[in-house]
């Protein structure tokens, strides 16, 4: 599904990362025609049972959770998966695999219903030394994985990834029945005009989040001297997508509901993979006090804030929990 020449743009020269890129890139494929046919095999709506999260799970979730496990816990080079729709790690009954993958199998699926853009995204570890196959082997911060990536589900299906050089874009080749490269490397912009937040919550986020979009909000009258536009989608594979294809910056801050330090998003499956092709691409990604990838994890389905883009805004926010607002 990915050749020698993709891997070559990539920078990727271990096999056994390679050779499940590929089957990744499988896997995404077939997602996508079990999205685009889902409305006429009753495959929309909800599945019927909530995940670990206490999110009530769409039927796609399940399927595309499906589709990950059982391609990838066969596959030689693959020791074990943890995926937000399970709540325990699954270890591969064979032996000799060394790579870890962690994935969220469809994202923003409140969008599944109404035809918006989705996606899948995913993070690929080593297993740790002397690994005793436990949850624990999943703990790893963002700067130790060996290659994250997103599939975008929407008008086309691109395939995002990075092995640590840079981020590659391929899209869905009908023709060709494969990925095809389209963007050799993201470069993001280190300014921007055009913030991604759920303004609904606003009464309950910290005060320097309150007053940066604020500063945003007055425009080239106010502190920032520049007027910014706003979108969100609610699919963060959908926003990172469109921040590195134009810039921005995106955020799902910490709230008052969540306990200190918590956020919406998930460290291991969304934080950290989107964190890396960011920054590969040039950008930055922090919790607004700490750098994303700098995280030590201490649970699998940890949630973290997340301020990730442009680096001029992304330290902007940082420079604000600094002040205290
Ligand atoms: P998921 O569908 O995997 O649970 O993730 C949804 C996430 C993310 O994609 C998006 O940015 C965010 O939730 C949207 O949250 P709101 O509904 O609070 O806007
Ligand atoms: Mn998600
Ligand atoms: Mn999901």
């Amino acid at each position: 599904m990915l050749d020698s020449a993709d891997f070559s743009l990539l920078g990727s020269t271990d096999p056994a990362l390679n050779r499940v890129l590929s089957s990744i890139a499988s896997i995404c494929a077939d997602i996508k025609d079990r999205i685009a046919g889902a409305a006429h095999v009753g495959e929309l709506g909800l599945a019927g049972q909530d995940n670990v999260q206490g999110e009530a799970q769409k039927a796609l979730d399940v399927i595309a959770n499906d589709l990950f496990v059982e391609s990838l816990l066969a596959h030689p080079d693959v020791a074990g998966l943890a995926s937000e729709e399970m709540d325990d790690a699954l270890w591969a009954e064979h032996d000799g695999g060394e790579l870890l993958v962690v994935f969220d199998p469809l994202d923003g699926s409140s969008n599944i219903d109404v035809n918006v853009s989705v996606g899948s995204i995913f993070s690929i570890l080593r297993v740790p030394a002397n690994s005793t196959h436990d949850a624990a082997a999943f703990l790893q911060r963002g700067r130790d994985q060996l290659a994250a990536g997103y599939a975008v589900y929407g008008p086309a299906t691109q395939l995002v990834l990075s092995t640590g050089s840079g981020t590659v874009g391929f899209s869905w080749h009908t023709g060709q029945q494969k990925f095809a490269p389209v963007t050799s490397q993201y470069r993001l912009s280190q300014a921007a005009n055009e913030y991604a937040i759920n303004a609904s919550n606003q009464r309950y986020w910290d005060a320097p989040i309150q007053q940066y979009i604020a500063d945003c909000n007055l425009g080239e009258t106010g502190p920032r001297g520049k007027n910014f536009n706003m979108r969100w989608v609610a699919s963060m594979v959908a926003e990172i997508h469109r921040i590195l294809t134009r810039g921005g910056v995106f955020l799902y801050p910490h709230d008052s509901r969540m306990p200190e330090g918590h956020g919406k998003l998930r460290l291991l499956y969304e934080a950290n993979p989107m964190a890396m092709l960011i920054e590969q691409a040039g950008g930055d990604s922090s919790t607004g006090i700490q750098k994303i990838m700098d995280i030590e994890p201490t649970a699998l389905h940890q949630r973290v804030p997340v301020i990730t883009g442009a680096c001029e805004e992304v330290t902007k926010v940082e420079s604000m929990y600094r002040q205290g607002s």
